[in-house]
């Protein structure tokens, strides 16, 4: 807009939400990863195999904004990431922390959304619905997670082993989930 050579679809408010976004995504697959890892070191592989996997979707949910930047003509900018929290008392404590992340992921999303609703950019808001849809999903299995677990209590997390290793394959854990 600024350029007669600039033919962007993509606002300069929306492209500095959606690079705030893709640092988010990318923080949350490491941050994922580091749970996965903490599983492992607990011998709960089915915990572990659960957060690797919703590791690789945050990273297909941060490809996802990027494409959205290059399609749109935006620039790319990626900031610093935090590092993630590699140590957990519990885990209850990991698992409420997924899903403290995954609803604050779902107030930026939420934020983005409204960005592109103000400016009245269709384009913007037809790509952001599957987000939408996908953190309903997120949230929703999350919280079930952490309920098993709390249900389960610490001494019982094998139950929680057991009833992720017979729903592992079944639908559920999002729209896009890629095979484990
Ligand atoms: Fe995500
Ligand atoms: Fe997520």
């Amino acid at each position: 807009m600024s350029s007669p050579l600039n033919h962007s679809l993509i606002s300069p408010a929306l492209a500095d939400a959606i690079n705030l976004q893709v640092g988010r995504e990318f923080e949350a697959s490491l941050q994922y990863v580091s749970i996965a890892a903490w599983f492992e070191g607990e011998s709960l592989p089915e915990l572990a195999a659960f957060f690797y996997r919703q590791a690789d979707e945050e990273r297909m949910h941060a490809m996802k904004f990027v494409r959205y930047v290059t399609d749109t003509g935006g620039k790319l900018r990626i900031g610093a990431l935090a590092a993630p929290q590699a140590d957990f008392a519990s885990a209850e404590e990991a698992v409420t922390a997924a899903l403290a992340w995954e609803i604050d992921v779902t107030r930026h999303i939420n934020a983005i959304m409204d960005i592109a609703l103000q400016e009245r950019d269709h384009i913007a808001g037809q790509f952001l619905q599957w987000f939408v849809a996908e953190q309903r999903e997120e949230v929703s299995s999350m919280s079930t997670l952490r309920d098993v677990i709390r249900r389960a209590g610490p001494q019982g997390l094998l139950f929680v082993e057991d009833y992720l290793a017979r729903r592992a394959p079944a639908a559920g854990s999002g729209p896009a989930e890629p095979a484990a």
